[in-house]
């Protein structure tokens, strides 16, 4: 099999064998296809597709490419919940434990924050002392006590990903849906889960910025699933203002903290109380989806939810008060306040500028081996529909470093629309997939 007659098949749009997939797979794994090959097919699939069977296959070969988590030793069901990135996305810190709390077992693993969207493991890692490069003892272990851990990738799960998504950064063809669909779902497949919970996000501050592409890569994802024999749902959600009014590391521990307490922004624990549902119901702990919605609502509210956040976060070597006592994280040494130039409503807050504001801050990073800022980051006043007069305050940029300010609050400033006309109301939960 010669790998430029594959490159040159997919360039004409035809279909590969699921023994060529293997080909260009684990050669590119194995360093037998170079970088320039594999680029070419890259960028072919970019523009010619993949089919259902193609793009299975093409899951298949990268969570083979490397260990898979063993969880057939902990006793239930296995249900973890994947978001494809928002700005101000901290519903993992709130949906894991309520699931857990209805007697779910979550194995969360998480990544770091890419591009203009924050990472989960950046946000816990706010938490002094927390730790999350458990052992697979410790992972089974507090999985069989508490039900709940959250855990990074390591460098030997999926790591045919590891090496695509790398190239894929650098030759432009990150944007293609069946490309994201097998890097997300070898990853998520090679934690060991029984089902999945997908929060696709679609907006100014999504990767897929239209609908019809967010459902595109939602069906794919589920298709890849049901076709491995696990349950997969997607919400189409929308991301194009951010989510809840705090946007950074420790500034989104602290909101989602709230929020576990029953006193975070409606919008947030919407979504939560929704993606926890759809967990609980996939983990089989409710007959309906209905019931699921009243018990995730039930350990909001008499805080169930949030003691298991605390007796994970201690079990993973994390200091528990932090999520009472504010003091205890990463606090921000100067503000900035933002104010409206006029009077009138928000009409939009654009997502993605306000992410990339927040990073050129310290709160995310340009390259990989960059180092974050966990205290830093921005609290929104206001959201979209909201009144404001002139002058009044928009947001807040928390910093320790005053290097980015200035062009950070410029591009802040400009996420605003403010107009005379009320915005009609955007749906939070546009659609579900599965
Ligand atoms: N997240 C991933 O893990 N992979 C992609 O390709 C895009 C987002």
């Amino acid at each position: 099999m010669r790998t430029v007659d594959l490159i040159q098949r997919k360039r004409d749009g035809e279909e590969l064998a699921p023994e060529e997939i293997e080909h260009l797979v684990e050669g590119y794994t194995r360093g037998d296809i170079p970088d320039y090959q594999m680029s070419a097919f890259l960028m072919a699939v970019f523009f010619s597709g993949m089919s259902d069977r193609e793009v299975s296959r093409l899951t298949e070969c990268m969570l083979r490419s490397g260990e898979t988590v063993n969880l057939s030793n902990v006793a239930g069901v296995k249900v973890d919940k994947h978001s494809t990135g928002g700005v101000g996305d901290k519903t993992s810190f709130i949906v894991a434990p309520l699931a857990a709390a209805a007697g779910v077992i979550v194995p969360m693993m998480s990544g770091r924050s890419l591009g203009h969207t924050g990472g989960t493991l950046d946000k816990l890692e706010s938490i002094p002392g927390f730790r999350t490069n458990l052992t697979s003892e410790e992972v089974e272990k507090q999985l069989s006590q508490h039900g709940l851990c959250f855990i990074g990738q390591t460098e030997k799960l999926a790591p045919a990903d590891r090496k695509l998504y790398a190239l894929r950064d650098v030759t432009a063809t990150v944007e293609s849906i069946p490309l994201i669909s097998s890097s997300i779902m070898s990853k998520k497949l090679a934690e060991g889960v029984d089902a999945l919970v997908l929060d696709v996000k679609v907006g100014s501050g999504a990767f897929m910025k239209k609908q019809v592409d967010a459902r595109r890569l939602a069906q794919t994802m589920v298709g890849i699933g049901r076709r491995m024999d696990k349950k997969v749902q997607a919400l189409i959600t929308d991301m194009n203002q951010p989510l809840g009014y705090a946007i950074g590391n420790a500034l989104e521990i602290m909101e989602a903290s709230q929020t576990l307490q029953n006193a975070g922004p409606a919008d947030l624990t919407k979504l939560s109380i929704e993606l926890a549902a759809r967990m609980i119901h996939l983990g089989k702990k409710a007959a309906t989806l209905e019931e699921a919605r009243r018990t995730a609502e039930k350990h909001l509210v008499d805080g169930s939810a949030y003691r298991k956040l605390k007796q994970v976060v201690t079990a993973q070597g994390g200091n528990a008060q932090a999520l009472d006592k504010f003091e205890l994280l990463p606090n921000a040494t100067g503000m900035r306040e933002i104010t409206s130039p006029r009077g009138g409503y928000v009409t939009s807050i654009d997502a993605e500028d306000i992410g990339t504001a927040s990073n050129m801050i310290g709160a995310g990073r340009d390259k990989k081996e960059d180092p974050i800022d966990p205290a830093v980051g921005i609290i929104l006043e206001v959201k979209t529909g909201e009144k404001v007069d002139a002058g009044s305050v928009l947001c807040r940029l928390y910093y320790t470093k005053e290097d980015h300010v200035e062009e950070a609050a410029d591009m802040v400033e400009d996420a605003f629309r403010i107009s005379a006309q009320k915005p009609d109301e955007r749906e939070l939960i546009l659609e579900v997939v599965g």
